[in-house]
């Protein structure tokens, strides 16, 4: 009985090992115009998913929306699954002189999660 009671509670508890985990993809084009595909973590930004990529993004705020060192262009086909900017990125990012209306946003501004999967980005130049 007891053993049946555990077994019942561990396989409830346990995933699957037939299961497979879901990983979300970002197509990143760094500075260096290459293209990279970043195995994505879904709760953190964007930003925190992309910037230790070579040639990515600098983030020197950490994600305080302060900076404006995490600009990206984001490919036409996902700028309206992602909504609009907020004021504060607004403000930010309006004043790059690489600014695109269309595309810019700031990836710390972005948070991953699967509906993100195969999200397509370029790295903005830098512009300081
Ligand atoms: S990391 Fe500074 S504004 Fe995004």
């Amino acid at each position: 009985m007891l053993r049946s009671l555990l077994s019942s509670f561990c396989y409830s508890a346990a995933p699957s090992s037939q299961e497979s985990q879901f990983v979300p993809k970002i197509n990143v084009t760094n500075r260096n115009a290459v293209a990279l595909e970043v195995e994505a973590t879904n709760g953190i930004s964007v930003m925190e998913n992309i910037r230790d990529l070579d040639a990515s993004v600098d983030a020197i705020c950490g994600g305080l929306c302060s900076c404006a060192t995490c600009h990206v262009f984001i490919d036409a086909d996902w700028t309206a699954k992602l909504g609009t900017r907020s004021s504060e990125e607004q403000d930010l990012v309006g004043h790059l002189s690489s600014f695109d209306p269309d595309r810019s946003r700031l990836s710390c501004q972005i948070m991953m999660s699967d509906e993100l999967d195969g999200l397509t980005l370029t790295v903005a130049p830098e512009d300081f």
